[in-house]
């Protein structure tokens, strides 16, 4: 099957999120499959790619009051996965992916859509797929334009669209005059298409338009089609609920894995642990809080970005009370101003207990897995998550909060069994998220054997993407039956017999 993705981020090549690690990682799972993957990205300033050449040297993408011309280069193949990428400087050679601290990027809706046409229109020169697979906002007018401006094109007709949320949470919101602007038609501007409380919604559109839609865990499956987590969409999600899946995030064990991971001070495995230890020190230093009484006590990691999303108030709520607890944490993270300053000020309060780092940086980021003996993910929300999945293979026992690909990744521990591999909770409230953190502690000092079960537990556990990648392509057939073989000789043989 020939399959092209199309999204905005991807490592190596741009990342804000967890998004970035999907496509960079699910592909390549789909070649090894036997599938021909192709992945389009824009060319932001922050994206290196080598040995690249100019495959197209114009693709016209007509805005109300211009034509706008877009090159494509050829970033090659990588692991059997062909790169291209979408190259309009004006929009893309920017510092940041999709704005700066003080909001996004007022011009986000052009840019998008500059980039959705040109991966359609290259799609009919470097090669027409059986599925588009698109992923979140910013590639939503994919689906959108192949069933509306393009649905007589017939270089398209056979091709099939699987839109994949990743977040309810980032819509494409913008102005209704946006329509003329990126030459769409007024006529999708209707409460059963793209138009939401006077506003145009990308995502809306590319809920109603694409073939089948996909999100990143069982449960947020669900929970998107409740007012609680549907972000005003959840009608239009039940009214598709037969062409709804939830098929769990995989890890890159290539890149998340203790035994080989070479940002790390000493690799360790199920097998031989004793590394992790050395890891915990390393991280201590790296925030400068190493001394002997903290190499004792459990250190709790967060790797994360700085959003509502992520539950960050709960720990603002129990701030003093974590403060008295024998336990240290050690923050990376980056984005909104708002959790930036709350843990700037728990930093300053406490600076042996919030240990703080504020920043994008990927080498802490696996100091944190490795080095850290808890993970915790608070989150009011979460569609996949992928920290906690990186956390059990480390080693670091997650604390997690009941919610999407966090309740269905982590399984509760149970010291009587032996079974489980986390601590959950459910309540969105400070209290709820104190005792799951003080069961988790007192599950690290009653008993070490216990805990290490607890650890062993999580590092046997497999998330790798081939399982993932084998669901998706259950869907892609389904809307694309794969194509009757062609007789082999001996077959041929055999009928002229
Ligand atoms: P989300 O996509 O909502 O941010 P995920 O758990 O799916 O959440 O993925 C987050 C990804 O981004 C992980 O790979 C994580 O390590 C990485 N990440 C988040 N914040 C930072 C940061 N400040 N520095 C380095 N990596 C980060
Ligand atoms: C989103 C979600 C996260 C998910 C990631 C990749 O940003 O917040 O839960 O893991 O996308 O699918």
């Amino acid at each position: 099957m020939n399959i092209v993705f199309a999204a905005s981020e991807c490592v190596p090549f741009s990342k804000t999120g967890g998004l970035a690690d999907v496509v960079g990682a699910l592909p390549h799972a789909l070649a090894s499959l036997g599938h021909q993957v192709t992945v389009y990205l824009p060319k932001y300033k922050q994206t290196r790619i080598s040995e690249s050449h100019v495959a197209l040297r114009s693709i016209t993408v007509p805005f109300d009051d211009q034509y706008r011309f877009c090159s494509v280069i050829d970033g090659g193949k990588r692991s059997g996965v062909q790169f291209y990428f979408i190259d309009y400087p004006q929009f893309f050679d920017r510092d940041s992916l999709y704005g700066t601290p003080a909001g996004d990027y007022p011009d986000n809706a052009e840019r998008f859509a500059l980039y959705s046409r040109a991966v359609i229109e290259a799609s009919k020169i470097l090669g027409v797929p059986d599925i588009f697979h698109c992923h979140d906002w910013q590639s939503a007018l994919v689906p959108i334009l192949l069933r509306t401006s393009y649905a007589d094109d017939p270089v398209f007709q056979s091709t099939a669209t699987v839109f994949t949320i990743h977040n309810m949470g980032y819509q494409g919101l913008f102005p209704p005059d946006t329509l003329p602007l990126i030459m769409l038609p007024w006529d999708l501007f209707t409460m059963d298409k793209m138009e939401f409380w006077g506003k145009v919604n990308f995502l809306k559109g590319a809920l109603v338009f694409s073939d089948h839609i996909t999100t990143v865990s069982r449960k947020y499956a669900q929970e998107i089609q409740t007012a609680e987590f549907g972000f005003g969409l959840e009608g239009v999600l039940k009214a598709r609920a037969a062409n709804v899946s939830g098929i769990l995030n995989g890890v890159d064990y290539k890149e998340w894995n203790p035994e080989s991971d070479r940002l790390i001070v000493r690799q360790y495995s199920a097998v031989q642990i004793e590394g992790k230890r050395e890891c915990k020190y390393d991280l201590l230093r790296q925030f400068g809080i190493e001394d002997r009484k903290n190499v004792e006590l459990p250190v709790i990691g967060i790797v994360s970005r700085f959003a509502a999303q992520k539950g960050f108030d709960l720990i603002a709520e129990i701030a003093d009370d974590l403060a008295q607890l024998p336990v240290v944490l050690t923050i990376l993270g980056s984005g909104d101003k708002e959790y930036q300053d709350l843990f700037l000020k728990l930093n300053r309060e406490y600076p042996e207990k919030f240990a703080l780092k504020v920043a994008y940086d990927n080498v802490l980021a696996h100091k944190i897995e490795a080095g850290a003996d808890m993970f915790l993910m608070p989150s009011r929300y979460e569609p996949s998550g992928l920290n906690q999945m990186y956390s059990l293979k480390y080693g670091t026992v997650p604390i997690v909060r009941a919610t999407g690909g966090l309740d269905d990744s982590i399984e509760s521990w149970n010291p009587v069994t032996g079974k489980g591999t986390g601590f959950k909770f459910s309540g969105y409230s400070g209290s709820a998220l104190l005792t799951a953190i003080n069961e988790a502690l007192n599950a690290f000092f009653k008993e070490k054997q216990s805990w290490k079960t607890l650890m062993l537990n999580g590092m046997r556990k497999d998330f790798s993407w081939t399982v993932s990648a084998r669901e998706y392509v259950k869907i892609y057939e389904r809307l694309v039956p794969p194509k009757p073989a062609a007789p082999t000789e001996k077959v041929l043989e055999l009928s002229r017999a």
